[in-house]
């Protein structure tokens, strides 16, 4: 049995997680280069926490030159065996005002150029990304947000754009058309490599702003997405402590198939 370890990256307004207790900064080395900053480890209850500040202290890295790859990989040296993301979104959505929780169940990718992927030549893998969220991770989501008082939406499609610049008016319409329901800059490719790193990933999308479709509402800027991302940061908190109270000490089996997604997705024989 694998002792469950919950690590936590925050994105925009959420550079450090109030509630840990007996933190230490741990500075993992990754053969993949730098990670966007030093792991805060600590616990919350009997639940081991791993925090790591998507951006960096300070909001240093953007979208594109965050390195995904060695963000997940020293949260899997670190032994997290599930990942709660946490991340500010636009939304293509009435329903889905600026300030609520969305709990997204897909991603779209339409990123460029970033570094998708653990294997290449020499070690080809091909996991599924078929269901990128973990179900029974969402529903402890679910349900401490309910013990909380928080309100969230369930399921929903977060499209991954590259940025840094928001979308035109053009293109907020087509993503609109095309059904997606929040969009951000972050998630993509963190969900395929927590995949291939066989840790469970879900994402809590905290709307901030209705980009730029809603022709009642001014077209996001970055003060306004700053402005409710911190106004969530606490709520985030709230959220994130009351997960790790009720979470169970051994990880559970994902019925995504995190967990063991490596499983028969290796093509590359192994050598002789
Ligand atoms: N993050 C927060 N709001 C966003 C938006 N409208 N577009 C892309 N990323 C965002």
């Amino acid at each position: 049995m694998t002792a469950a370890v919950l690590g936590v990256i925050g994105g925009s307004g959420v550079y450090d997680l109030p509630g840990l207790e007996d933190v230490r900064e741990e500075a993992v080395s990754s053969p993949w280069g730098e990670p966007s900053d030093a792991l805060r480890v600590g616990r919350i209850g009997e639940t081991k926490i791993v925090f790591l500040a998507r951006h960096g202290r300070g909001h240093r890295l953007s979208p594109a030159g965050i390195n995904y790859r060695a963000n997940i990989d020293v949260l899997k040296r670190a032994g997290v065996t599930d990942i709660v993301s946490l991340s500010a979104c636009g939304s293509f959505r009435e329903e889905l005002p600026p300030g609520l929780f969305v709990l997204v169940d897909q991603f779209v990718d339409r990123t460029h150029g970033r570094a998708t992927s653990f294997f290449g030549n020499g070690c080809v893998a091909h996991v599924s990304m078929a269901h990128p969220v973990g179900p029974r991770l969402q529903d402890r989501i679910a349900a401490a947000a309910k013990a909380e008082g928080i309100a969230v939406a369930r399921g929903g499609t977060y499209v991954c754009m590259d940025g840094p610049q928001f979308s035109s008016l053009s293109e907020s319409k087509a993503y609109k058309a095309q059904g997606f329901d929040v969009i951000g800059m972050t998630n993509m490719p963190e969900a395929k490599l927590a995949r291939e790193a066989e840790i469970t990933y879900a994402t809590i999308a905290m709307v901030t702003d209705f980009d730029c479709w809603h022709p009642g509402h001014d077209a996001v800027d970055v003060a306004a997405v700053v402005a409710v991302a911190r106004a969530n940061a606490d709520k985030a908190a709230r959220l994130v402590a009351r997960l790790a109270r009720d979470f169970p000490a051994t990880r559970e089996d994902c019925p995504a198939g995190s967990h063991r997604a490596l499983d028969g997705a290796i093509m590359t024989a192994p050598a002789a």
